[in-house]
């Protein structure tokens, strides 16, 4: 009877073992996303994007089931150290997924470069991540500041446009998309009569735009996002401004926005890495799903979260699984075409997407294709020692 009894247990125990050794654990993702704030339906949009990508291969990347650990990072900049710490050193995470705002992705860029984490960042575009902090670990399925930017600054300039104001949040990417739309404006011919700012993520514009309306400028270039890009357009629209100075912006002032911003919206021209309008059969499947699953629209944000989750799955698999082969997850990243719905791509030499910047205008509820208005177009990458 004893004997048996052990006999029993023994066979429990190796039967156990045996579909450990048949399960991979699961894989944990460190997701550093803002959930509230102005930028929170766009860290929303990015787990769902995420998620989306993960769901359509049966739950899984590279055979290792998901689990994911969330923080709201609140589009903090000063809270944003310890809550990456607490990701990599208390919760063990296997990779860093994050984040929306660019001092915030600086952050984490800092500790995954310290810690060796592999970081995918799936919207940030602060220009460092993928320039001087540049490193073997740290990819980005997004844009740089400067990308949608610059491509803006030379449609402005093409279009006409010889006197321009700038204005944005105080903060590095909206100081960076000022600089990326100014090189190229100035290149063309143009001049910035006044650069204008206020602090994040405030939305008092009323003096800023009294103060446009008397600078009467050709073009107005803005860098707003999220909660903020909705009520700057609509406030832009009831001071008079958007029938006398014509307002472009990088596409993120109308992605993700128009139902809210509804007719105040209309006609506006921007440059992003995306838009409603591709009709590529690849952008056409992948809007399908999101919407039939979220009961939403996708907008740029959904695209980079479901690129992140498909770089994850590419880099992941080129390692058997194992993400602590980071040669091997590199390696395959550096080298692959990720079929993305904005248009497939490569990563630069420093990890940012080379892409193709979509000039949109917008058309009822439509961000729609006007043309390329730069093809394969590269950041820079300054600084970036790789
Ligand atoms: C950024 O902080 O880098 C940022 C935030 C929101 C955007 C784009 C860039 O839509």
């Amino acid at each position: 009877m004893k004997a048996h009894r052990i006999a029993l247990l023994a066979a429990c125990a190796m039967a156990a073992s045996l579909s450990l050794a048949q399960t991979p654990a699961k894989l944990k993702i460190g997701l550093m996303l803002p959930y509230t704030g102005t930028y929170a339906a766009l860290g929303i949009a990015i787990e769902n994007g995420f998620r989306l990508f993960v769901a359509e291969k049966d739950g899984k990347l590279a055979g290792r089931e998901i689990e994911f650990v969330k923080v709201d990072d609140e589009s903090d900049p000063s809270k944003a150290t310890d809550n990456v710490n607490k990701l990599v050193k208390r919760d063990n995470v296997d990779v860093l997924v994050g984040s929306v705002h660019s001092g915030v992705a600086m952050a984490m860029a800092k500790v995954a470069k310290d810690t060796g984490t592999i970081l995918i960042v799936p919207n940030a575009g602060a220009d460092i991540v993928t320039g001087a902090m540049c490193a073997p670990n740290i990819f980005r399925s997004s844009f740089s500041n400067w990308q949608p930017a610059y491509a803006m600054g030379e449609v402005a300039a093409k279009k006409g446009a010889r006197r321009a104001v700038t204005l944005t949040h105080k903060y590095a990417a909206g100081d960076e998309s000022v600089k990326g739309f100014r090189e190229a404006f100035e290149k063309g011919g143009g001049q910035i009569v006044k650069d204008l700012n206020l602090p994040f993520p405030g939305v008092e514009f009323q003096a800023l735009l009294t103060e446009i309306a008397a600078l009467k400028p050709d073009a107005v270039y803005v860098f707003f996002a999220g909660g903020a890009a909705v009520k700057f357009v609509k406030d832009y629209a009831a001071a008079g401004l958007k029938k006398s100075i014509p307002l472009y912006g990088a596409g993120f002032l109308t992605d993700g926005t128009l139902d809210a911003q509804g007719a105040d919206a209309d006609g506006l021209i921007t440059a992003l890495h995306y838009a409603d309008s591709l009709g590529t059969p690849r952008d056409n499947a992948f809007r399908l799903a999101y919407a039939k699953t979220y009961k939403l629209q996708p907008d740029v944000y959904a695209v980079q979260g479901y690129d992140a989750a498909q770089m994850l799955g590419i880099g992941l698999t080129a390692a058997k699984g194992d993400i602590t082969k980071k040669a091997e997850f590199t390696a395959a990243l550096e080298k692959a075409r990720i079929d993305s719905p904005r248009g497939s791509f490569m990563l630069s030499k420093a990890h940012n997407p080379v892409q193709d910047i979509y000039l949109r205008q917008v058309t009822g509820k439509e961000n729609k294709v006007v043309n390329v208005a730069i093809k394969a177009l590269a950041d820079p990458a300054r600084g970036c020692k790789m």
